[in-house]
């Protein structure tokens, strides 16, 4: 039965959701790295880290695309690795996946993923693929914008935030909130992807820390 005061889960989600966001948002790297004041190497750093992130939630959900949930959100169009092993090329060069190392959040992240996919955790899943592709679809359109006016990246190196395959941005966030709302999950459900796109907001907290000791000054005042 559905509560009255019961808000939907697209809402849930990104209310619950909001201080982990902030906190991304506002962590020394992610900061740094809207301000423009990071190097080139950094930036190149960040995308390589997302390619060990990308590799392991997409080989995750297309090894998990018979579960119902799962194949309901999904959508080949939103897969960034493509676009990510070109903008390496770029940013790094031919020999990009030889100077690739994982840091250990990059790493922790991966088996976090790893672990969803081998358990079928269709929902756990959906977290996944929600804070990472809904946010490169808001936020990382204004990272795309900054890579390009304060790093002077060309488009050959910011092909991971082109989503011109999927058209407007907007209806697409719109209809993909819809489609949230649509699987019709129980609380307990709910509960359980909200509390796994918490961590998944921590998982990536682990990431930027790592890129934030290689790449942010301690001395430095934000
Ligand atoms: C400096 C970095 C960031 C900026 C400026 C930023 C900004 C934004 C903005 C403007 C929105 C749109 C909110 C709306 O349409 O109501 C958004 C949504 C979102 N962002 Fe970020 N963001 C940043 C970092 C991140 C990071 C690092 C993640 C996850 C790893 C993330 C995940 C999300 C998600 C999942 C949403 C969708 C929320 C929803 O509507 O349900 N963001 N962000």
């Amino acid at each position: 039965m559905l509560i009255a005061n019961e808000a939907p889960l697209s809402v849930s989600l990104r209310e619950c959701t909001a201080a982990a966001h902030g906190h991304a948002e506002q962590s020394p790297f992610m900061s740094r790295l809207v301000r423009g004041t990071l190097t080139r190497g950094a930036v190149a750093d960040y995308a390589g880290q997302l390619w060990f992130v990308y590799a392991a939630l997409e080989r995750a959900v297309r090894g998990n695309m018979h579960l119902p949930y799962l194949a309901a959100i999904a959508d080949p169009r939103l897969e960034r690795l493509d676009a990510l092993e070109r903008d390496l090329l770029e940013l790094v060069g031919l020999d990009w996946r030889e100077k690739l190392v994982p840091g250990p959040g990059t790493a922790a992240y991966v088996a976090r993923l790893d672990e969803l996919a081998d358990k079928g955790d269709q929902l756990g899943l959906i977290a996944h693929h929600y804070v990472r592709y809904l946010g490169d679809l808001a936020g990382g359109q204004v990272i795309a914008r900054m890579l390009r006016q304060r790093y002077g990246i060309g488009e050959r190196g910011v092909n991971f935030y082109d989503f011109s395959s999927i058209g407007k941005i907007k209806p697409y966030r719109d209809a993909y909130r819809a489609r949230l709302d649509a699987l019709g999950l129980d609380a307990p459900g709910s509960g359980w992807l909200i509390s796994e796109a918490n961590r998944a907001f921590d998982l990536n907290g682990g990431v930027f820390r790592d890129l934030a000791e290689r790449h942010c000054p301690v001395t430095e005042s934000l």
